[in-house]
Formats: C-alpha cells, structure tokens, sequence
C-alpha cells in the first residue's frame, strides 16, 4: 500500500529537512525521505553539511585554532604550559559527537513539525495519472510513497581526479580528511579552494606539513583580489606551501605514501611525496539512485538537475534546490532555496536574492564577503569608491590579539549605495552579516558610518570602513 502526501522532498540536507519544515508549516502533509547512515546504520539527517561537511570541519577547526593558540599565543598572555599534546583520536570524538548532536537535533525538529520521516533512498518511479508521482524508497522498510509536489535535494558528492579515486585511506575526499586517525607528517592537498583551505589549516596548526598544489595561477579567484593577497600572505606566514599553475599528471598510491607528479607553473616536472593527499577540486551533483529517466527529469551536461529561476525543474510538480542544482554548493543558499520552494508551493512569492548570498571561509584569518569584488565592478564597467580599515587599527582587535586583515567597502561613485563588502581578519564569519543586511536594504556606505557601533568590538572597523568610502576614518 502506498502512502500519499502533498509534498514529498528528497535529501535531507539543509535544503531538503529545511524545505520539508517550512512546507509543514504551511500546512501540508509532508515526507523527507534521507539515505544518510551513521556508522551503526540508523539515520543521520542533516546531509553532507551536518555529516561530512560544515558542522565536522568548523568543530575540528576549533579543536585545532585552540591547539595553535595554546601553543603559539598563550605566552603572549602569560599563560605557560608544559607537555602540551594533542590526543586527535578525542578531537575527532569530540568532532563525532557534535554531528550527533546535530542529527538528532534535525530527527527532533522533523518529529516536532510532524514530517514523515523515511530512512532509505528514494527513486522515481513514474508519474501518476492525474498528477504527481510515485516514489519508492528502499531501505530496512520499503515504502512505496505518492507525492502532488516533490522537492529534490539530493546535494553533491566530492569530485576525483582521474585515475585517482577516493579510498579514504590515503587518497581523501572531503569524508576521510575529517577523520584521520593521526597527525600525518606530510600532507598533500589538490585544489586551494574552500575545503583544501579550510582542512589544510586544520592539519598544519597539528603539525603536519602541508603542500597544497592549486590548478589556476592565482589564489582564490572568486575573492576580492586584496582579500585573495592578504590572506595568502597570512597562510604562507603560517608554514603552508602553496604552489599554482600546477597540472597533476600521475597519483601513486601503491606505496606506503602518495607520490603526486605534475609539471609546475614553468613547465617543469615535479614530484610531491606525502602521507596522505587530500583531493578537494570541486563537487559533483548527486542524482545517484533518484532514477531521473523513469520521469523524464532533465540534467545538464554537468549532472545537475535543470531549473529555472524558481527551482522548477522541466516536470510539473517537481522542484530541486541546494547543491544539485546550479548556483553556489552553500548550506545557507540551499537552505534559502528550501523556503522560497514551499512558499512557492503554497501559492505565496517565496524569494532568494542570489546577489546577496555571502561567502565565509573559515581560515584564520577568516575570510568572508558578499557582493561584487572590485575586479568584477572593473570587468562591469561600474564607476565605484572603495575604503578599508585594517584591524591593527581596532582596538578590540589589539586586545584579541589578532590583528590580521582588514574590511573593504565598495560603494557606488554616484549613489554611494554599498556593492560589496569583503572582510580578511578575525571574525570576518560573523561581521560580514551586518554588511548582508544593509545590502539587503539597499544601504549607502554613509548608512553604516553614520551608525552607532559598540566600543570596543571589532564591528568598528567594520564602521571605519564605511567612512573609508568618503576619506573620513576616525581611528586611522
Ligand atoms: P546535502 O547536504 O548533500 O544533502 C543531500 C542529502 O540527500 C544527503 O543526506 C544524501 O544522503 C541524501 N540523498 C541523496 N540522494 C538521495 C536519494 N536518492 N534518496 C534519499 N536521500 C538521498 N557550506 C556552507 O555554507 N558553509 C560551510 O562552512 C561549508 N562547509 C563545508 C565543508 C565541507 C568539507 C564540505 C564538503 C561542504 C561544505 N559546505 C559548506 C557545503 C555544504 O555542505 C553544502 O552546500 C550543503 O550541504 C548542500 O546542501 P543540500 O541539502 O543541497 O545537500
Ligand atoms: P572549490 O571549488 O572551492 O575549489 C576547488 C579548487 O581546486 C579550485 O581552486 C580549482 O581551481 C582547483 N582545481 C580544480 N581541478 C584541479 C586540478 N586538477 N588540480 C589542481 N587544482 C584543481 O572546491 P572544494 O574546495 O572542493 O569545495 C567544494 C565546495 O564546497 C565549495 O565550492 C563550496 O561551495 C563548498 N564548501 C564551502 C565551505 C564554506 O562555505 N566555508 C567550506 C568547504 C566547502
């Protein structure tokens, strides 16, 4: 016997458990379907972010940062320690134990807005006549489920290089790199974007040596080109080796290490010998198992499934958001994709303004921004201001004791409404919301000079920034 609901979503990640919330609340009768299994086979919702992704990256991202700071800054305040040692096998319990916390966390919420739940993957079976479609879900408990509406979110999957798959032992996506068993002494890293960045930090502030080997000739293309060279910078003071311009020809796994051999930016051919390499050069949309054909539901030549400004996919009744549709591989806009969904479901205008979506990268220093950098506004031909506060000039940052970096203001020439505001330094992650709002409102830099900010938080310099724009800084 099948079950039937208005709106079945499949994928349990930030885009389909928050799509499934938001359509309960509207009043629907609604499914999530997630295949996601904890290392005893029960369920463990959240997707890739709360899994594999996000949450288990910033927890050993602090696990790490507290490591550095006992050992390298905690003299600074006069704190002193003998035998400081890192037990990795705890930190990544501990690591464990927050994802935990995260899953349930989502099984809860999912209860409380009484979404049926079904653990097992979900395919597309046919379409039904009359309208909506039939969806099997294999697991312990079959369940044949028939949906009006169906929202898929079935998210991404880490890209391999050829000829090089992952085994998670020494070759390792994004999984096996959040759960290596014990500092490696050599670390290779393929790819300098978000994740080799954020899991490279993570590994050198233990102790490894981390080469990281970047395709591109230039760091971090989609930044700001002066965040982009101020935290390079800050990352090569730190002991990270990067090297662009790099082309990987051959991955040697079949000794004790990995052998990495690529002609380097002139040319030339090099080896790289490491414990352990880390392969993160992009994602891959998921549709593993959703059996797309049985409905005809239509793929790009990347895999990803074809939409329209509002997630409609080419089937009636059949919406897709978060990392298996086109746009940013971000929880926070598969998330927003969620909602707009089932309000666009409901009737209502549900709305995600793609210009607005920010980027963090959780470094230290961080990195954050939103909007256009300067290098697109010249590509665009707009006529701009910008201004710039660094942090050795806050004083909050002083006391922190960490004064990397600094916030950018762009502004309109004429208007001086804000086009973009890009942040290296401390708490680059939680600054850059206030910039967020203010675009969303269409602030003017003179908006946000002319606000009361608190002293002292680093927030000021968020603040001196804007006054920046018009060379008016107060405290530089
Ligand atoms: P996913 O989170 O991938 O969830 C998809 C879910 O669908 C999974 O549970 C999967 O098992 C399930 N599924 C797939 N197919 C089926 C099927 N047929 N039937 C049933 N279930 C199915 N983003 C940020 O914004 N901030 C960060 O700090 C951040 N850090 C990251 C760190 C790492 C290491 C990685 C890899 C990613 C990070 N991301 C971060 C990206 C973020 O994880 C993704 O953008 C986000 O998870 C996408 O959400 P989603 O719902 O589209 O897909
Ligand atoms: P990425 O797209 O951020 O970076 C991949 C890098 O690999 C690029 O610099 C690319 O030029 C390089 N590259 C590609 N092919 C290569 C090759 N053959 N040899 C050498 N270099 C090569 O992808 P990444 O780091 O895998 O992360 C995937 C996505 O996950 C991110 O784009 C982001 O959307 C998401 N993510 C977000 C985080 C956050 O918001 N803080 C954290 C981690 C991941």
């Amino acid at each position: 016997m099948s079950k039937s609901f208005d709106v079945v979503v499949i994928g349990g990640g930030p885009g389909g458990y928050i799509a499934a919330i938001r359509a309960a609340q509207l009043g629907f009768n609604v499914a999530c379907i997630d295949a996601w299994q904890n290392d005893k086979g029960g369920p463990a919702l959240g997707g890739t972010c709360t899994n594999v992704g996000c949450i288990p990256s910033k927890a050993l991202l602090q696990s790490s940062e507290h490591f550095e700071h006992a050992a390298h800054h905690f003299g600074d305040h006069g704190i002193s320690l003998s035998n400081l040692s890192m037990d990795v096998a705890k930190m990544v319990d501990r690591k464990n134990a927050v994802v935990k916390q995260n899953n349930d966390g989502i099984l809860y919420l999912l209860k409380k807005n009484k979404v049926s739940f079904f653990h097992g993957l979900g395919s597309f079976a046919k379409a039904v006549e009359g309208g909506g479609y039939e969806i099997h879900v294999a697991g312990a408990a079959a369940e044949t489920l028939v949906a009006k509406q169906v929202i898929i979110a079935t998210g991404s999957n880490a890209r391999a290089l050829p000829g090089a798959p992952f085994h998670e032992d020494k070759i390792l996506s994004n999984d096996g790199a959040l759960r290596i068993a014990a500092v490696p002494k050599k670390l290779g890293v393929i790819g300098s974007g978000v994740i080799g960045l954020e899991m490279g930090s993570v590994w050198r502030r233990l102790g490894a040596e981390v080469t990281i080997l970047e395709a591109m000739p230039t760091f971090l293309a989609a930044a700001d080109e002066g965040v982009a060279k101020e935290a390079l910078k800050a990352f090569k003071k730190q002991g990270l080796k990067l090297e662009f311009g790099v082309k990987i020809s051959k991955v040697d796994a079949s000794g004790d290490g990995v052998v990495v051999t690529y002609a380097d930016a002139k040319g030339e051919e090099q080896q790289l010998a490491v414990d352990k390499l880390i392969v993160s050069i992009g994602r891959t949309a998921n549709t593993t198992g959703l059996n797309p054909e049985a409905v005809g539901l239509k793929l790009d030549e990347r895999g990803l499934i074809v939409v329209d400004g509002d997630c409609k996919t080419n089937l009636p009744g059949v919406w897709a958001v978060g990392d298996v549709v086109r746009g940013p591989m971000l929880a926070h806009k598969a998330e927003e994709e969620g909602v707009a969904v089932a309000e666009r479901i409901a009737g209502q205008h549900g709305h995600v303004d793609f210009s607005i979506i920010p980027w963090v990268i959780y470094t230290s220093p961080e990195i954050a921004w939103v909007g256009r950098t300067e290098q697109q506004l010249k590509a665009d031909g707009v006529a701009y201001k910008a201004g710039q506060f660094p942090f050795l000039a806050n004083g909050r940052a002083r006391a922190l004791g960490d004064t990397t970096g600094f916030v950018k203001f762009l502004a309109d020439a004429k208007t001086d409404e804000i086009l973009g505001v890009h942040i290296v330094g401390p708490m680059a992650s939680e600054l850059i919301s206030e910039a967020v709002v203010a675009m969303a409102f269409k602030a003017s830099s003179e908006d946000i000079a002319r606000i009361c900010h608190a002293h002292p938080s680093l927030s000021e310099a968020t603040k001196e920034a804007a006054l920046a724009v018009d060379k008016r800084t107060l405290n530089f």
